[in-house]
C-alpha cells in the first residue's frame, strides 16, 4: 500500500500529554483532571487520542477499555498494590515501556 506523504499524519500523543499549555500542572499525578465534570478545567477533544480517532480510530477501543476498567476494579478490590524498589521512569521509543521490572506486591485485602 501506498501512503501520499501529503496524507501521512501522526499524532505525537506523548508530546501532548508534556505539554503544560494543554495540561496544566503537567508534571502532577492529578487523575481527577479527568472526572467528568472536568474540575481542573476543559480538556481538548484531541488532546489525548491513544485510539485514533475519526473514521479510522481503533474498532477495538470499547472491548480495550472494558478490560481495562475491569482488570483494574477486581485488582483493586481484592488487593493492596505496593511497590518498594527505586522510581520508575518513562522511557519512549516506538512504544512507551518502564525503565525497571515492575515489582509490584500484591497484598490480599
Ligand atoms: C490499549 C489497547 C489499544 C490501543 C491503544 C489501540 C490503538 C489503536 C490505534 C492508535 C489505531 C490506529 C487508529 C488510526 O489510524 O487513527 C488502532 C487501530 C485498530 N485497532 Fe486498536 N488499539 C488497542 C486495542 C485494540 C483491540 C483490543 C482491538 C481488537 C479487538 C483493536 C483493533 C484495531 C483495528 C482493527 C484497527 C484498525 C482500524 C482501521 O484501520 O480502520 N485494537 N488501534
Amino acid at each position: 500500500m501506498f501512503i501520499h506523504p501529503q496524507y501521512f499524519v501522526i499524532a505525537l500523543n506523548m508530546l501532548m500529554g508534556w505539554d503544560a499549555t494543554v495540561f496544566p500542572r503537567v508534571d502532577e499525578f492529578l487523575p481527577e483532571r479527568w472526572l467528568r465534570d472536568r474540575p481542573m478545567g476543559n480538556i481538548h477533544p484531541y488532546a489525548n487520542i491513544p485510539f485514533g480517532a475519526g473514521p479510522r480510530m481503533c474498532v477495538g477501543r470499547r472491548v480495550a477499555e472494558q478490560e481495562m476498567y475491569t482488570l483494574l476494579t477486581r485488582v483493586a478490590q481484592r488487593f493492596t498494590v505496593e511497590y518498594h524498589h527505586e522510581d520508575i521512569e518513562l522511557r519512549v521509543g516506538l512504544l512507551a515501556y518502564p525503565s525497571r521490572p515492575l515489582k509490584f506486591s500484591f497484598v490480599s485485602r
